[in-house]
This record gives C-alpha cells, structure tokens and sequence, in this order.
C-alpha cells in the first residue's frame, strides 16, 4: 500500500470507544486494537497474541492491562506481557507493538510509523465535538476502493456538478472553473468563488466562499460562507473574513484512512457556525451528506472495479487535477523518504 506511514491516521470516533472495550481496526493492513481504561487512557496494541496469534481485540480489559482469551496471556500497556498462567518465566521478547495514539478533535488518531517521530503537533487541526463554535452531525462509511481514490476524488471538486447534482445541486461552474490552490508544508490548500449563484445553503444568488485544507494522511478540513454578490469581484478575488458572511458558515473535517488493500473508512463531521444555524440545520445537512457521500461511494467503488480489471492502468490528467497531482507527488516524495534507508530518521520526518 502507497502511503506515507510517519502520520497521524484516524482510527474512529472517541464517542465510540466505550472504556473496558477492545476494538479492532485496520490500518495500512495492520491489525490493531484500540482500547480505552477507565481512567480515560487510549491504549492502541497489535492485535494478534504472541503466544497463538489470537486477537487480542476478543480480550479482557482488567485495569490498564489486556487479556488474551484464548490461553490468558496479560499484556501491559506498552505490549509487554506480563503474565502467562501456570508459567513463571516470561520471555523478554514476548511483547507486541504499541502505536502512539491521541484523542483529539473527538477523533482516534494513530501514528502509524516510527514511534520515535510521532509529534503531537502533526496531528491536523480538524473541528471536533468539544469545539463551542460549530454544531456537529457525524457519521462514516466503508469503501471498497483504495483510500487514494477517494483522496483525488475529495482532491478535485470538478466531480460536484456531474456526481453531486441530486444532493449538493451543483452546477455547472464547479467543473467549468478552476479554484485557486497552493502547496502546504503537509498538504495542499484549495480556494474559490463561486459567484452570483444559488447554492445549497441560500436559495438567492450569491457570492460563495469556499476554503479548503487537505493534509496528510488524508484529511479534509473545509470551511466557507456567503456574500453579497459582487464580494468576490471587490475583494479581487481574495478570501474575504468569515466573520463578515452573511450566512451559510460551517464546517466539515473529514478523514480518509486506508484499512485493507483496496478497502478504506471514511469519516466525516459537518455542521454550522452556531450564530448561522442550529441543530435542526446540522441534522439537514447530515441528511444532505449522506446522501452526497453515498454517490461518492458509487462512483468511486465503480472506478475501482474498472481499474481492478485493467491490466495496466494509466491516467489521463486534466487541468482539474492539480491539486490531485501536487497531493500525490506529496505522498510519493514521503513514502520514498521514508524507505530510504540513507537518510537518518529524524531527516526523513522532516522530508
Ligand atoms: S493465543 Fe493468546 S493466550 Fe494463547
Ligand atoms: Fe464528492
């Protein structure tokens, strides 16, 4: 799998991860499992028992430590057992791998490369329930598609006026303009106007601002609003202050994470600014996303299976794919870093 590995990957929701209750997730093909103690500490282990390789996710949380309950292995926090019933000595080797891992944003993230470059500070700035300002709906959903496809596809918003009509009902102009996009240290931002148009969230024409950042691993981090038509053309273009919108703020924090080969979870978050809505329009606009991300899936999962029966498939990039192409170079100047063995660890994070 084509991924950078030094990242914060989002493993799911904490609203979702009861104390006391080991969890399975895949991530870049590895089996982890997640669990969380009373105390509210995330521990996140390989899932797979040294002594006969069951998963240590069908455990027994006791205290800070995980249970085998196949033969009753104790594994610590840091993967080390420390326990074997009815045998005094325990191998110095006998241990699994422990993953860095962070709640935040109302999100599980795990590091997924070298522990020793695992940085608070990468994780991505994403909008999560405990922030006051936003009124939060959520939800996810697994692909059968490679997480890179739905990466170029969350990359280019040329595909809102052909897949997305039915839900976002948009138009024409998404396809037909090009939005402004820049590079970021781990990312790529993407900026436009949509002028003197309807859109989903005013039934007048207007001038619509959207902004978006998508980061490594694969986080889509979006925030807009509207103006009176002729903003865009008197600010040249600019991006205008979002305290001056008229309406229609909100904001979304999606995460791509890639599980198996050719499978990946999709996460996603979306709501208002409190003071341009309120929970009746958060539940709306779920409503709206589910249906939008829904044909995403469609059309991505059908790409995947035409690609899955193409002996060597090859692309035809269009002016549309820039910010899909900087992404995706991104990603391979990274992966190649980070496998080259000639450059010392701390450089290759940095790289
Ligand atoms: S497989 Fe885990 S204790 Fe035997
Ligand atoms: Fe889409």
């Amino acid at each position: 799998m084509h991924y950078v590995r030094n990242a914060w990957y989002v493993a799911g929701w904490e609203q979702d991860l009861p104390a006391a209750t080991p969890t399975p997730i895949s991530i870049l093909d590895e089996l982890i499992v997640i669990w969380r103690t009373a105390d509210g500490t995330v521990t996140a282990l390989e899932d797979r028992c040294v002594h006969r390789l069951a998963p240590l996710s069908l455990g027994r949380c006791e205290g800070d430590r995980l249970r085998c309950m196949y033969h009753g292995l104790l594994f610590d926090a840091e993967g080390q057992v420390v326990e074997i019933p009815g045998q005094d000595l325990i191998p110095r080797d006998a241990r699994v791998r422990r993953y860095p891992v962070i709640v935040r944003h109302s999100w599980l993230w795990v590091w997924m490369g070298d522990p020793a470059l695992a940085d608070a500070d990468l994780v991505p700035p994403a909008v999560g329930f405990d922030n006051p300002r936003y009124i939060l709906g959520r939800g996810q959903l697994d692909y059968a598609a490679e997480a890179r496809l739905i990466n170029d596809n969350l990359l280019d918003f040329s595909h809102l006026s052909y897949v997305h009509t039915a839900s976002f009902g948009a138009s024409e102009t998404w396809a037909r303009s090009r939005p402004k996009i820049s590079t970021l240290e781990r990312g790529v931002r993407i900026e436009r106007w949509i002028e003197n148009e309807q859109g989903m969230h005013s039934p007048e024409p207007n001038d619509r601002w959207s902004t978006y950042d998508f980061l490594l691993p694969g986080v889509l981090l979006m925030t807009g609003g509207n103006y009176p038509v002729g903003t865009a053309a008197r600010l040249g273009h600019a991006p205008p202050d979002l305290e001056d919108a008229l309406s229609g703020v909100t904001f979304t924090s999606q995460a791509v994470t890639p599980t198996r080969p050719g499978q990946a979870r999709y996460f996603f978050s979306w709501g208002p600014r409190t003071d341009m809505g309120d929970a009746a329009l958060a539940e709306k606009l779920m409503g709206i996303a589910a249906k939008a991300f829904a044909e995403d899936k469609a059309i991505i999962e059908a790409q995947q299976r035409v690609i899955d029966r193409t002996p060597d498939p090859r692309i035809m990039p269009t002016t549309a794919d820039k910010a899909v192409t900087l992404f995706s170079r991104l990603v391979d100047r990274l992966v190649r870093a980070e496998s080259s063995p000639a450059l010392p660890a701390r450089q290759r994070a940095a790289h």
